[in-house]
């Protein structure tokens, strides 16, 4: 019967869903109205007078999805055509108006599809804009989340190179902690802030050593041992992993270490990182802050600089690279990957090992559903397994599965009927499925 676990939509008064819809998206439209209103001279000196209609026919497409999503009103078909994706939209929006009518409001559709929508909406009152198409307009934000965290940065360079090259303690213990970086480097995503840029409070390396008890289910260990190690004894084979990214900043650069890392040990022949193709979710990667954080590193003096060389150096050579695919925009669970996007679900296919990295991707793996908090993990991807997968994520979303009863027992004996734990981005889980 779990195969049937509700899916998560904002109506139920109290549910992180529902705060999201009636605060978070108001405050994150409301706060992007404001940001291009007071860009609006800047945009003209930079783009002539025309810009001033680019600004207004942006403001006024901003104001009205914030209004129409404050009042609940039915979600409409989206207008612009710039996109490649719209008919996906589209086609969706419609099908399931059919199903739903007159239900397919802001609050009442699903809320995994809903949010996708917002963005997507987003994107398209920028791209049809004369001036402002390719506008980042949550460049400056996710500019500040990395200058805010360069102490934490830097310090998890200079221990990148130091694994590297010691022979004191085992490489499996390195490549542990640089994962556990990775892992609560997504605590810095900028949607849930509100725009704060300073997320992570702590160094990563000291809550990769320290927080070991915050992460409900812990996979780490059994992924090296399992998959990473074991590449070994398959020296002629083509061995490669794929990192499905989530936030730019202080977790971009943590993936990046990680990424390095593991084709430095020579285990691995290729990283493949995989970012999104337009401004989505606040903080998440596109290739121009996959760009930016690289130059960022180069322009610094110390080990930064020295590990971007290296890092640049395997960018050349092929062995890491970056790309970028519509399906990561789409508001598809995975488990549709194979109908509506079967050529990225072929070439994920090929990897030895996919991380899915942030809360989305994870609200993606298992179709944002209401499961049993211990229903199997695997099961719950409803057939997604292109090949082995583990998903790095703090939670900040009122589904998961996968945990133990003990871990169930935890939570229901330190927080009674308060769920905060799943929402507030403290916890964690590193779950794996082997093909
Ligand atoms: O708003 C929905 C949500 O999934 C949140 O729960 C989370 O804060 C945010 O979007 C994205 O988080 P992440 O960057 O980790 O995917
Ligand atoms: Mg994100």
């Amino acid at each position: 019967a779990s195969g049937f676990a509700p899916k998560i939509t904002s109506f139920q008064e109290g549910t992180w869903a529902y705060i999201t819809a009636r605060d978070r998206w108001p405050k994150i439209v409301g706060k992007l109205v404001d940001h291009i209103h007071c860009s609006r001279r800047r945009f003209m000196e930079e783009y002539g007078s025309e810009a001033d209609a680019d600004v207004k026919n942006v403001i006024h497409a901003l104001s009205e999805t914030r209004y129409r999503m404050m009042t609940d009103k039915p979600l409409e078909d989206l207008k612009d055509e710039y996109y490649v994706d719209i008919g996906v939209y589209n086609k969706l929006v419609q099908d399931k108006r059919k199903e739903n009518e007159p239900l397919l409001t802001w609050y009442k559709s699903e809320w995994l599809f809903v949010e996708c929508y917002l963005y997507r909406l987003i994107y398209g009152a920028f791209h049809q804009q004369k001036h402002l198409s390719k506008y980042d307009y949550f460049g400056e934000q996710k500019r500040d989340s990395f200058k805010e965290h360069l102490r934490h940065i830097e310090e998890s360079a200079k221990f990148t190179l130091e694994a590297s090259t010691s022979n004191d303690v085992p490489f499996s213990f390195y490549l542990f902690l640089i994962f556990q970086s990775s892992l609560w480097g997504n605590q810095s995503d900028l949607s849930v802030s509100g725009g704060d840029a300073s997320t992570v409070k702590h160094s990563l390396l000291e809550a990769a050593r320290a927080r070991d008890s915050y992460i409900l289910q812990n996979d780490v260990e059994k992924a090296i041992k399992e998959i990473i190690l074991p590449l070994k004894e398959r020296p002629a084979s083509h061995h490669r992993i794929d990192i499905i990214l989530d936030n730019a900043g202080v977790e971009l650069s943590m993936d990046l270490f990680l990424a390095d890392f593991l084709v430095h040990s020579g285990l691995v022949n290729n990283v493949i990182l995989h970012g999104k193709k337009f401004p989505w979710f606040v903080s998440d990667v596109t290739s121009v802050d996959f760009e930016w954080t690289l130059q960022q590193m180069e322009n610094d003096e110390g080990d930064l600089k020295t590990f971007h060389e290296r890092f640049q150096e395997k960018l050349k050579s092929g062995k890491i690279a970056y790309t970028s695919h519509d399906f990561w925009t789409y508001p598809h669970a995975f488990c549709d990957m194979k109908e509506a996007a079967p050529d990225l679900y072929e070439e994920l296919a090929k990897s030895n090992l996919l991380i899915f990295k942030g809360d989305l991707n994870y609200r993606k793996l298992v179709g944002d559903r209401y499961w049993p908090w211990n229903y199997s993990f695997e099961k719950s991807l409803c057939s997604f397994l292109p090949t082995s997968l583990l998903t790095l994520r703090t939670l900040k979303a009122e589904t998961v599965s996968g945990l133990s009863a003990e871990a169930v027992e935890r939570m229901k004996r330190e927080f009674g009927e308060d769920t905060k734990w799943l929402t507030s981005g403290d916890f964690a889980v590193a779950q794996l499925v082997k093909i």
